[in-house]
């Protein structure tokens, strides 16, 4: 069972915002609950280090290329380290083994007659580093950039890609489910509507040096977009050359839908060309929105900083936050606000209350010692059934990014937890003596505790070891499944700081 997942190669022109933060963490909760479900999961990341963007970015801080996206390039790998990103492998362009792999496979297009040069005069977008069209244009710009296209004739290489557009458009048919959600890939079918034209894919040199350059032609280089794009295959052929095959077949693809059309128009039609099976999906996630409702950018200074938040609430609770925030697709706004409900609600309310409630009682009514689930309750009780169910039903919803939907699931067992407490009263078992009925309880609650910090600990890595900690429930690999009920060798924590502090305003 083999698993590919990779974000977007992001530009590293600056800092990394909680745009980038919501695509990462959201490979990161897939890659983690692959893993535990016995996977071979590969999961890449990394920077996008050539273009004109990147250029021009460097330039304005009077350093070479190559120390800017250094630089830059740590900013990203440090801002994962806090983020908790369980990376395989940090991809950057600019690499050797990268270069090489475009080069080669540029030649190959070349001598197939797939490469042609030719005159050309259009509208260029430098914000979105490719020539647009008049119809993508509103008032005169593209809505995501700053500035205005500028007018661009040059020599250009191009790629013959129109003559994949019926290919692709057969290929989108035959594959149903290859983008999802679904009204992305109705997007892409109204692009092919219009003739997708031949793609661009060099820049002369005397404009722009920084790029790969075009093996035949040393007067220019690669364009950046053709470039990127052959990183999710360059990167495994370089990290885990034995498994291409098996993981490029199971390979899923998180993007932004402002980046649809290059996923789709160019890279499926660069697979075909080069004679690759295209990736198994596409996932493609809405735009945060700051708390004014509108895209959430620098500019615009509407964003929460994802370090500011790290510092404010902790990586845990922002990594919940957005997962858990919105429906995978679609737009939604990420506020401090909403953060702090978010901690208050479902992660202080609802989880850290069943633990303290819990601990508190099997130190009260059981010396510490949580009981043993017994063979019967464990083959009978609603609750484990609830629990084994739990975990079925969230894996395919994961398969398809849905991890907010996954969450609720998971949010729904502990919710039956603490009802299941404020149902059985176990502090009136106490009282009466029912010591069975209480050993029972106890010994359900303690179990699905541990079940709890499986099912969190992709999203809550950090608390939910501190919660195993508190339960005495020590060095054991995290699987997807239910737990052997172990008999407890370690008495659960005395006392229990709240695993989350609230937020009041
Ligand atoms: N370098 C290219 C990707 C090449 S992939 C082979 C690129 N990089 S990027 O850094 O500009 O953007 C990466 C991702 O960030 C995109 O998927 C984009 O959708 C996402 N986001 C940028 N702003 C965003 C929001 N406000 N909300 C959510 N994601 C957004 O494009």
């Amino acid at each position: 069972m083999k698993s590919y997942i990779t974000t977007p190669i992001y530009y590293v022109n600056d800092k990394p915002h909680m745009g980038h933060a919501y695509a990462t963490i959201h490979a990161d909760v897939m890659h983690r609950i692959k893993k535990m479900a016995g996977y071979k999961s590969f999961f890449l990341t990394g920077a996008d280090e050539h273009g004109e963007k990147i250029a021009k970015a460097s330039a304005a801080q009077n350093i070479t290329n190559e120390e800017f996206v250094q630089q830059n390039a740590e900013h990203f790998i440090s801002a994962w380290k806090v983020l908790n990103i369980d990376y395989s492998f940090f991809v950057r362009t600019s690499s050797h083994f990268h270069k090489d792999f475009v080069q080669k496979l540029l030649q190959k297009l070349y001598d197939a007659g797939d490469i042609y040069s030719a005159e050309y005069e259009g509208l260029y977008s430098v914000g979105q580093e490719r020539f647009v069209t008049e119809k993508e244009l509103v008032n005169g710009k593209v809505p995501e950039d700053k500035d205005p296209p500028i007018i661009r004739k040059e020599k250009n290489y191009f790629f013959r890609m129109e003559k994949y557009q019926g290919w692709i458009k057969e290929y989108l048919a035959d594959h149903p489910d290859l983008i999802s959600p679904p009204q992305y890939a109705n997007e892409v079918l109204q692009m092919l509507n219009d003739d997708i034209g031949d793609l661009s894919i060099s820049r002369p040199r005397e404009r722009l040096s920084w790029g790969i350059p075009i093996p035949w032609d040393n007067d220019h280089v690669t364009y950046v977009w053709f470039d990127a794009l052959l990183s999710y295959l360059s990167a495994i052929h370089h990290a885990d050359p034995d498994d291409v095959e098996a993981l490029w077949h199971s390979s899923n693809h998180i993007i932004g839908k402002d980046i649809l059309k290059t996923h789709t128009i160019f890279w499926l039609s660069m697979c075909k060309a080069l004679g690759f099976t295209p990736y198994k999906r596409l996932l493609v996630s809405g735009h945060l929105l700051g708390s004014d409702g509108r895209k959430m950018s620098k500019s615009l200074g509407n964003g929460v900083d994802p370090l500011y938040a790290v510092e404010k609430y902790t990586s845990d609770v922002l990594r919940y936050t957005l997962i858990k925030e919105l429906r995978f697709g679609s737009d939604g706004i990420i506020s401090e606000e909403v953060i702090q409900q978010r901690l208050n609600n479902d992660l202080a309310n609802d989880i850290g209350n069943l633990l303290s409630r819990t601990v508190a009682m099997i130190n009260k009514y059981s010396n510490g010692m949580p009981p043993v689930l017994s063979e019967q309750t464990l083959q009978h009780h609603f609750l484990i059934k609830l629990a084994a169910q739990t975990f079925d039903s969230m894996m395919p919803l994961v398969d398809e990014m849905k991890l907010s939907m996954a969450y609720e699931k998971a949010l729904e067992f502990v919710r039956e937890l603490n009802k299941f407490i404020n149902d059985t009263r176990p502090w009136d078992l106490f009282k009466q003596g029912d010591k069975l009925q209480l050993d029972e309880t106890l010994s359900v609650l303690f179990y699905s505790l541990d079940v709890t910090s499986r099912l969190f600990y992709p999203v809550i890595p950090e608390k939910m070891i501190v919660m195993r900690d508190i339960l005495g429930l020590i060095n054991e690999t995290l699987t997807w499944q239910l737990p052997t009920p172990a008999i407890s060798k370690h008495p659960v924590a005395k006392s229990v700081p709240p695993l989350f502090e609230k937020i009041i305003n």
